[in-house]
């Protein structure tokens, strides 16, 4: 067990729908705490940075033309196992799969429009806060 800190981003949708406010209260809920925040529009330079590993996937297209589309908040959060706590609180990729009571499985309906990112590991959480925080 270890404290850690990872990177989380409401995605253009949730800022777009109004889910701020639950993506946050359902991680304050949890005891992760908030520890950066900063809301900015990504540019086509920044989504292939920190999508790098997906750049050359046939769905990139619809990936950054989505996550380019508007508003996001980015955040660092900190918290015992914070990088494997989130994605637990996210569910899986494709909302229509995510188990009820996870964000994505209670809120998203479409796989690009999954409302949510977090750090899928902490190597990665230390490179997107990079991105994000640097
Ligand atoms: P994220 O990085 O956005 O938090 O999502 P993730 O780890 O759960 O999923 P990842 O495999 O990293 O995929 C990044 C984003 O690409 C879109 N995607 N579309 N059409 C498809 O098959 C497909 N697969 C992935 C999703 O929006 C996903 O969040
Ligand atoms: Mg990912």
């Amino acid at each position: 067990m270890a404290v850690q800190r990872t990177f989380v981003m409401v995605k253009p949708d949730g800022v777009r729908r109004g889910l701020v406010g639950e993506v946050v209260s359902r991680l304050e809920r949890k005891g992760l705490r908030l520890t950066r925040a900063r809301m900015l529009t990504i540019d086509p330079d920044l989504a292939a940075r920190h999508y790098a590993e997906h750049t050359q996937r046939d769905f990139y297209p619809d990936l950054e033309a989505f996550i380019t589309g508007g508003p996001v908040l980015a955040m660092e959060w900190e918290g015992e196992e914070s990088v494997e706590v989130v994605r637990a609180l996210m569910g899986v990729t494709d909302p229509r799969k995510a188990a009820p009571g996870t964000i994505r499985g209670d809120l998203g309906l479409l796989v690009t429009e999954n409302i949510v990112h977090g750090s899928d590991s902490p190597a990665s959480a230390a490179r997107e806060l990079g991105l994000f925080f640097g």
